[in-house]
């Protein structure tokens, strides 16, 4: 038994996991929210590269913006190259291909690509300069980078009821115990320059859930993967919480989605650049 499957060490350290509730979660996004600022920035005939693309949810716009020219995804986890690729062909994007592969160790030659994009990828890999510098590789010179990625500490939920910032603050200690950086957005800008990107624009902004379809869904993911037995375990794991607090927190989050101004947003911060 390898030790992902033994029960009592759930060894993850990539922190989302593949559970159903997380790909809800994934299956929400499209390329005109989460890559907006890129979009307006691509044109047909571009090579584009979507790093961590999971199941292609956000690659299928980027596919359709360069038409004819080529998407490439790759992701580390062979089932959401099967999603993506069948997400394509439903969606009859001939000019989307994907592989599995690690973004630390790209397998595409120098100056492959006119457009590299990431969203919720730098998060979770530890060593940042190493995408960072492969990216910069594949790019060809005058190539754009453009990446978004979670800022944990300004992401918040209303009414707090006391200790639903202390949820925001578990998760953003596990990414961290994981490897990750769960504050990542708001360093993209410096994280660029120090990797040798110019003309570095940095932004800001909020994924809202005030709507009581948006709630109901926040709820049920929170549900679904805050709370389930692999997360609890992990986060005691890495003594961060104990089974008890995560009791406390839930009781917490029903009544949080029955209150009447019940509103959560996740905080996101991204980066386009150029590569010189
Ligand atoms: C949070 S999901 C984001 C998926 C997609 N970009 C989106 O936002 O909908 C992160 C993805 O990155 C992948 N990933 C994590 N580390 C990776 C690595 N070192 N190389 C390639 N993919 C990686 C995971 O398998 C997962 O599918």
């Amino acid at each position: 038994m390898n030790s992902e499957n033994a029960p009592d060490t759930p060894e993850r350290t990539y922190t989302m996991g593949y559970s159903d509730a997380f790909q809800e979660m994934l299956h929400r996004r499209k390329a005109e929210v989460q890559a907006r600022r890129l979009l307006g920035r691509l044109r047909p005939g571009l090579r584009v590269l979507d790093l961590g693309c999971g199941p292609g949810t956000i690659s299928m716009g980027l596919a359709k913006a360069v038409e004819p020219g080529e998407l490439h995804g790759i992701d580390m986890e062979p089932s959401q190259i099967e999603m993506a690729r069948a997400a394509a062909s439903a969606g009859g994007h001939r000019n989307a291909s994907f592989r599995t592969g690690d973004a630390t160790d790209l397998p595409y030659d120098d100056g492959a690509f006119d457009v590299a994009h990431c969203h919720a990828l730098l998060m979770h890999v530890p060593d940042t300069r190493a995408v960072l510098a492969e990216v910069k590789r594949v790019l060809k010179p005058g190539g754009l980078f453009s990446a978004r990625e979670m800022i944990g500490a300004a992401s918040f939920s209303e009414p707090d009821l006391g200790v639903l910032g202390d949820i925001w603050k578990t998760y953003s200690d596990l990414l961290e115990a994981n490897g990750g950086h769960s504050q990542m957005g708001r360093e993209l800008r410096r994280v660029f320059r120090e990797a040798g990107f110019s003309d570095v624009e940095a932004a800001a902004s909020f994924e809202s859930y005030g709507t009581v379809e948006d709630v109901d869904f926040f709820h049920r993911f929170a549900e679904g993967w805050f709370f389930s037995p692999e997360t609890v375990q992990a986060a005691a794991r890495h003594g961060l919480a104990t089974p008890k607090d995560f009791d406390e927190w839930r009781h917490a989050m029903t009544q949080w989605k029955d209150a009447p101004g019940a509103f959560a947003a996740i905080a996101w911060g991204e980066a386009i650049a150029r590569k010189p």
